[in-house]
């Protein structure tokens, strides 16, 4: 998906230029800001700043083992801050950025160990919107911000500054509005090295889109079991929202809600089909029709859990999504959140 609108930096007004330039001024201090991007919010740091780095790690409440993407202004600075980067790579890079697309790659020596979680690759990627690009532009040169979802670990990306406000205020030195997220849902993780290219994580950039830019097939690497856990959005419990969230077919969803009404309690039904409203009319019971369409509906997504959270419900009960390639990123963040409560 390419994400024009978002990224064109000459859209800016002057209030935002300034607001960009205090947020890069924060950065370039050490300091930490949550900023927009085409995907959903991230938690930015100086990249080349331990200290901040460490930071993100603590107020995130993420295990220093799971490593943070590194965020760049062009695919100029590539070879800054990775080595041995292979034709396909370059060719995905040129394809998708500036998008919702992160490459793993070979670091450089610029990348500090904290940015990497130890290990001797490193996730980059160039974010397609304006206030993020113009971020990094007022940056120092050979900075780069090393940002992970600006959410508490395990929990539900944000995709508004409302978000972020509600889960992270008064923890960080600034956050940066750019409106909502146009994407929604968090980027495609691909690993590319001389030999193979893999999903390391459904996301913003469909694996068909990645094999016709390649022209041949990847393979899928984010549900291997017995798989060392070094993407935390992999692990089988992740992207979660607060109220437990249970995955149903059409033809359980209302009887589900309808039972869950009758035991008093509290719940939102979350459908994607067409469905006649008066199936589910019960005290108790609110329906939230999504659209049918899964670019509409990842940019929906996050923002609709995020609301059941806060209206303080009992149970959300989602409608399984289509089985169909366009859905994957869903029906992957959709699982991992119900696993998070399989107990309940
Ligand atoms: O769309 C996105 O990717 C957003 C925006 C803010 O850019 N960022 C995001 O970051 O989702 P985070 O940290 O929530 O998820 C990034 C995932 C993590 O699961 C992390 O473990 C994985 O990327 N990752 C980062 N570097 C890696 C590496 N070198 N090898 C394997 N996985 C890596
Ligand atoms: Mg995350």
């Amino acid at each position: 998906m390419t994400v024009k609108t978002q990224s064109d930096t000459d859209q800016l007004d002057q209030t935002q230029r300034s607001r960009i330039c205090a947020a890069a001024a924060i950065l370039n201090q050490g300091g930490i800001v949550a900023f927009p991007t085409e995907t959903v919010y991230g938690l930015g740091a100086d990249a080349t700043n331990p200290a901040a780095v460490g930071k993100i790690y603590a107020i995130k409440q993420r295990p220093i083992s799971h490593p943070l993407i590194l965020h760049i202004g062009s695919r100029a600075h590539l070879e800054h801050w990775s080595q041995d980067i292979p034709e396909t790579a370059w060719i995905l890079a040129e394809r998708f950025w500036p998008g919702p697309l992160t490459l793993i790659l070979q670091k450089s020596r610029h990348v500090p160990d904290c940015v990497t979680g130890g290990q001797d690759t490193v996730g980059i990627r160039v974010p397609a919107h304006a206030t993020a690009l113009a971020l990094l532009d007022a940056m120092h040169p050979e900075k780069a911000i090393a940002a992970p979802s600006a959410n508490l670990y395990g929990r539900i990306s944000p995709t508004t500054s409302a978000h972020v406000q509600a889960a992270l205020a008064g923890k960080v030195d600034m956050i940066l509005d750019g409106g909502p997220c146009q994407i929604g849902l968090e980027s495609t993780i691909v690993r590319a090295d001389q030999q193979t290219v893999s999903i390391l994580r459904p996301g913003g950039v469909s694996v068909a889109e990645i094999e016709s830019a390649l022209n041949r097939p990847v393979s899928l690497a984010y549900n291997t079991p017995g798989q060392t856990v070094r993407v935390s959005g992999s692990l089988p419990a992740h992207y979660a929202p607060s109220t437990p969230l249970r995955l149903y077919t059409k033809a359980e969803i209302g009887q589900q809600a309808l039972a869950l009404a009758g035991q008093h309690f509290q719940t939102a039904v979350v459908t994607w089909s067409e469905f006649d409203p008066l199936s589910l009319s019960a005290p108790g019971i609110r329906h939230i029709a999504m659209p049918p369409d899964p670019v509409a509906y990842g940019k929906q997504l996050y923002a609709a859990l995020h609301q059941c959270d806060q209206i303080g419900l009992d149970f959300i009960l989602m409608e399984k999504p289509p089985q169909k390639p366009a859905w994957l990123a869903i029906a992957d963040r959709l699982q991992r959140a119900s696993r998070a409560h399989h107990k309940t």
